[in-house]
């Protein structure tokens, strides 16, 4: 089980560097726990997380490692300060800055080249659902995104459906089961049913619907925004995905 937190462009440094001391007081011996952090927070928060189990990541990064990119950070950049690993692919890169799946492609391939664990996010808009395009957007998102060599082991996938995503409204436990299982039958077809990655989803999770989230057997962790931006509400989703491994594995 994974529990990442997307705190975007949040909060403030002090509020940052607080939460990031809180989180990492803390330990859930079987989940993973990622804090994905603005990138001018991961030097100082990694720091701070030396010797802990709470991991670092950046929010995005350029294809290349060096060059007249204006503004962009490179995977080889974050991987020396102190990220091991990075979300790429999300919605409001997609829809913001234009990125399309070939360029996130290059940008895991990138990634990927300099050792970092992607969490690469997929998943429809509400005008794509109610067209019944949903499974054939995700499909063809996975298919464009992951490049061809890409190690299952260091991918993680993050179903988040663009209309669930900081609007408090999240997708229907089936309508969870159902995608999760299109991801899976997709990723199982290229690499093989013992090398899965690790699907989560994403979209206004929070310490309410946590642990029905963490009931459906398909959900491998969550990707969580609004709420990692409280330590205590943080802790708690991290709790019930760990009562669900503790359930799933029967300990
Ligand atoms: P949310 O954001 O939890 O605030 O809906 C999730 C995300 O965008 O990753």
């Amino acid at each position: 089980m994974i529990v990442a937190a997307n705190w975007k462009m949040n909060p403030a440094f002090d509020h940052a560097a607080d939460l990031a001391t809180a989180f990492a007081s803390q330990s859930f011996a079987q989940i993973k726990r990622i804090l994905f952090a603005p990138h001018p927070y991961i030097v100082p928060i990694s720091i701070r997380l030396n010797g802990t189990t709470l991991e670092i990541g950046g929010q995005d990064c350029h294809f290349a490692d060096h060059g007249a990119f204006t503004g962009d950070v490179s995977a080889l950049m974050l991987r020396e300060c102190g990220a091991s690993s990075v979300l790429l692919g999300h919605s409001e890169r997609r829809d913001a800055h234009g990125e399309t799946s070939d360029m996130i492609a290059h940008k895991t391939t990138a990634a990927l080249a300099q050792n970092l664990d992607v969490m690469l996010c997929v998943g429809e808009t509400k005008a794509e659902r109610d067209d019944k395009m949903a499974e054939q957007v995700v499909i063809d998102q996975l298919q464009a995104s992951i490049p061809d060599h890409a190690p299952p082991s260091r991918l993680m996938i993050a179903y988040e459906p663009v209309w669930a995503i900081g609007t408090g409204v999240v997708a229907s436990s089936d309508e969870i089961a159902s995608m999760h299982g299109v991801i899976a039958s997709f990723l199982t077809d290229r690499y093989g049913a013992n090398h899965v990655p690790s699907i989560v989803y994403g979209g206004s999770v929070n310490a309410d619907n946590a642990a029905s989230l963490f009931s459906i057997p398909s959900v491998g962790g969550a990707l969580v925004g609004g709420a990692s931006l409280d330590a205590d509400t943080f802790s708690a989703i991290c709790a019930a995905a760990q009562d669900a491994y503790r359930l799933r594995a029967d300990l």
